[in-house]
């Protein structure tokens, strides 16, 4: 079976770029209409123009992930203009590692935020969108999570955590909807080149992380978004609550195995 999606709506989180750019891009490249929503207004509909005028069919609308009313009347508004909904891709979130590091200096008012931002948003998310879903067959979700839900880190413990719990939400809905044909699957990105990683990450941190990939490339947006478009597949049909690391291998390296490799000599 290949990956073809045409017939299938979709609506994407955080799509004015980056990840969520390049995952609507794919999908809309195998035929998918879809709907892409960021809190940027300018650069959500820049980027479903861009999709449009490669022969794509998409929509770009305001939406703010943090506000439940708002991503109801997103969805809802997909559901108008295209007819349906099959595909949901959660994939709005990030954190500020300035404020949101360790546990005993966080504010009470970050702690919610990140929570608000990265597990809430997930929430509302599948609330609102798997009702439409069962109204025409069934669906697949994906929740874009991060390889910081599992591990522990010395910074951003509310962004870990709170990707922690939405990884642990993903099977839930798994469970609770998979049979009414709902599917929901989860993708833990390693470090992903976009313009977020690279503005808010300092130089010294993606050096470290970077030394862990097993790969002689770094990750990019369009690693997530094929991987993304696959799930909401019905090539991706049997597979249901799971999450798949994409990160070039950095997760399942020994802690030690870098600096082995370096003082092994093999470069
Ligand atoms: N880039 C990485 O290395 C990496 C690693 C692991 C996980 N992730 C996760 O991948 C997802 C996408 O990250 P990215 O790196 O592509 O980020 P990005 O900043 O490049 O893109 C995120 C998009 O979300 C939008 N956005 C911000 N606040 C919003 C809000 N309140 N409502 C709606 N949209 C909003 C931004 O305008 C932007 O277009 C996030 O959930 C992030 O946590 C990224």
């Amino acid at each position: 079976m290949t990956i073809e999606l045409t017939g299938k709506a979709a609506m994407i989180t955080g799509a004015a770029q980056g990840i969520g750019e390049a995952s609507a891009r794919i999908m809309a490249g195998r035929g998918a209409a879809v709907m892409l929503t960021d809190i940027n207004e300018a650069g959500v509909k820049a980027a479903a123009a861009a999709i449009t005028a490669a022969g794509g069919r998409a929509i770009g609308m305001a939406m703010d992930a943090r506000d439940e009313a708002s991503i109801r009347a997103a969805l809802d508004a997909s559901c108008a203009a295209f007819g349906r909904l099959d595909i949901l891709h959660n994939n709005a979130g990030g954190t500020d590692p300035a404020r949101d590091a360790q546990a005993l200096e966080m504010t009470n008012e970050t702690w919610r935020e990140v929570f608000a931002f990265n597990m809430d948003s997930i929430h509302w998310g599948c609330k609102h969108a798997i009702p439409l879903m069962i109204a025409g067959g069934g669906g697949a979700i994906v929740n874009t999570v991060s390889g910081a839900a599992l591990v522990g880190m010395s910074n951003q413990i509310a962004y870990g955590s709170a990707k922690a719990a939405a990884a642990s939400y993903t099977r839930y809905i798994a469970v609770q909807y998979g049979h009414k044909n709902i599917r929901c699957n989860a993708i833990a990105p390693g470090l992903i080149m976009t313009p977020n990683a690279l503005e808010v990450l300092p130089a010294n941190i993606v050096k470290a992380l970077t030394k862990h990939n097993t790969l002689p490339r770094n990750g990019r947006p369009e690693d997530i978004g094929e991987l993304a478009a696959f799930l909401a597949s019905d090539a991706a049909g049997y597979i249901n609550g799971q999450l798949i690391r994409v990160d070039g291998g950095s997760g399942i390296r020994s802690a030690h195995d870098a600096d082995n490799r370096d003082i092994m000599g093999l470069g």
